[in-house]
């Protein structure tokens, strides 16, 4: 197809011209002195004479505006670099942008219902701390001809591009692409995102590749059709998955996630695949995925310091390794597994309250469904429950419930329940 190859000639492009081999930002360098013509503050340009005084300026220091309809395409030639942020909002009779001198914003360069702005030219872009693309409809490519190798944060919002070409980045603190209708592929070089990675409602079809990523904070991920992370190893805070085409979420090499991870309203899901995952510190969700059939996916996970609802059409489901879940345990199940099968696949302790409903034991039917068959089975259990309440079972217990044990399940499902995102 015509868009792949653009994309991988993007792609080529951008690793050869990602021309400076230093990775490191310039913003914390100092500002340096300009004219006073050239140093700027809270200047808000609305007329085009006002946007010549920026043009003026090879290096410009304070922020700037430039805003509303009084004038046609912006002219920036010859500026250079910025200490400051640049805003170019709602200037709705620009078609162009012209800045292909510009180098460096150290603040924000924020572009926001420029609602028919086609060309943007920022040949030498290389450096901005926060790029923020918002309400471009008719912006198709991003004209980061050099590329972007150094910044903060990216946000790509309602805009018409058709990829992220140009943006190079190794590392972020917050990536959020959103609400672009035409951008079907996201392939990131980004290995580490500090703080928040979101991708949501782009193309129907989007795919994201992620595959140099090793480590991220809060993740979040709706309306994709599939991902690849295949060297994601941590997530320091919450993933979440939701409302995705995706037929199968794998993530190879992710050993620990910091808080909850929330996989829910995935209507083609298929299957879940986390080999290496061992450690949850807060909820685990699994709910309202209408073609997954069980939970396998878990096979190293050993301890859940939150709470765990699992509701769907499960006809199997096993925790090959968990030791204890610190929070509560609600599993619903509306297909063939029976709280009393689960029961006896599952050995772990749970320290919050446990409820099961699901189908009947007595029998194997598909079609048995009951509404409550509220988890008493203590046939495969041990003896003693002390953190059982009177709906809850709790096996194989292990003798450290007590009072302080309760304490610290009432503490993990109180910080699942902080962790829940959006
Ligand atoms: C820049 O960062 C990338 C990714 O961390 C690394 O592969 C590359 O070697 C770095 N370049 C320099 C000059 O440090
Ligand atoms: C880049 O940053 C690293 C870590 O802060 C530092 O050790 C290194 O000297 C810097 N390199 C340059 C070229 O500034
Ligand atoms: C590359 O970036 C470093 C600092 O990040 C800067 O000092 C140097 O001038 C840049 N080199 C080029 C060729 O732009
Ligand atoms: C830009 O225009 C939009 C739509 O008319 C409006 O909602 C927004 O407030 C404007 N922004 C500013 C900074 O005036
Ligand atoms: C990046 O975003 C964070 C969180 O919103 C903010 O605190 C930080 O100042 C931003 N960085 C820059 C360089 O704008
Ligand atoms: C996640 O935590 C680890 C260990 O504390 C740290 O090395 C890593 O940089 C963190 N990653 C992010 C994206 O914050
Ligand atoms: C994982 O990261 C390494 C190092 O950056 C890279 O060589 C490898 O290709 C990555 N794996 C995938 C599947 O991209
Ligand atoms: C499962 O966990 C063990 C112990 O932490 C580890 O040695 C092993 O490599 C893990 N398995 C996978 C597939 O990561
Ligand atoms: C459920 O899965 C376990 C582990 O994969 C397997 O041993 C068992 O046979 C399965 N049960 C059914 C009814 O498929
Ligand atoms: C258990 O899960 C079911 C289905 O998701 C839900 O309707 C119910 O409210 C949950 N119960 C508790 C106590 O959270």
């Amino acid at each position: 197809m015509q868009f792949r190859n653009v994309l991988a000639v993007a792609a080529l492009a951008g690793s050869t011209l990602a021309a400076n081999t230093s990775n490191n930002s310039t913003l914390t360098t100092a500002t340096p002195a300009v004219t006073k013509a050239c140093s700027f503050s809270d200047f808000t340009a609305t007329a085009s004479d006002e946007v010549a005084q920026v043009a003026a300026c090879a290096t410009a220091v304070g922020d700037i505006t430039i805003y509303g309809p009084a004038f046609g395409n912006v002219e920036l030639t010859g500026v250079e670099q910025i200490y400051g942020s640049l805003d170019i909002i709602n200037a709705t009779q620009a078609v162009v942008l012209n800045a292909p001198t510009l180098q460096l914003v150290s603040g924000t360069l924020n572009l926001d219902g420029n609602t028919i702005l086609a060309t943007l030219n920022l040949a030498q872009l290389t450096t901005v701390g926060t790029l923020v693309l918002n309400a471009l409809p008719a912006l198709e490519k991003t004209g980061l001809t050099a590329g972007i190798t150094s910044a903060e944060n990216i946000t790509v919002s309602d805009t018409a591009l058709i990829s992220l070409e140009g943006i190079n980045v190794y590392e972020l603190a917050i990536f959020n692409v959103n609400n672009n209708k035409d951008i079907e592929t996201i392939d990131s070089g980004l290995q580490s995102v500090t703080n928040l990675i979101s991708i949501s409602y782009n193309a129907e079809k989007v795919d994201v590749s992620l595959d140099k990523l090793t480590t991220a904070n809060q993740v979040y991920f709706q309306s994709i059709n599939s991902l690849s992370a295949a060297n994601l190893t941590s997530v320091n805070d919450s993933l979440t998955l939701t409302s995705n085409s995706i037929d199968k979420i794998e993530f190879k090499k992710l050993t620990s996630i910091g808080k909850s991870l929330t996989i829910n309203k995935n209507d083609n899901l298929e299957e879940l695949d986390f080999p290496a995952l061992t450690k949850l510190g807060g909820a685990l969700v699994i709910s309202d995925n209408s073609q997954l059939s069980n939970f396998d996916g878990f096979p190293n996970l050993t301890t859940i310091a939150g709470t765990v609802t699992l509701d769907g059409k499960f006809n199997n489901g096993t925790f090959d390794s968990l030791n204890r879940v610190s929070g509560g345990f609600n599993l619903t199940s509306t297909g063939e597994l029976s709280c009393s099968a689960f029961d006896k696949a599952n050995k772990f302790t749970v320290e919050g309250n446990e409820l099961c409903s699901g189908a009947k034991d007595s029998t194997s039917s598909s079609g048995t469904k009951i509404a409550s068959d509220s988890s008493s089975e203590t046939g495969s259990s041990s003896s003693s429950s002390a953190t059982s309440t009177h709906t809850s079972s709790s096996k194989k217990n292990d003798g450290s419930s007590n009072a302080a044990s309760r304490l610290t399940a009432l503490i993990a499902s109180f910080m699942a329940v902080g962790v829940a995102f959006y």
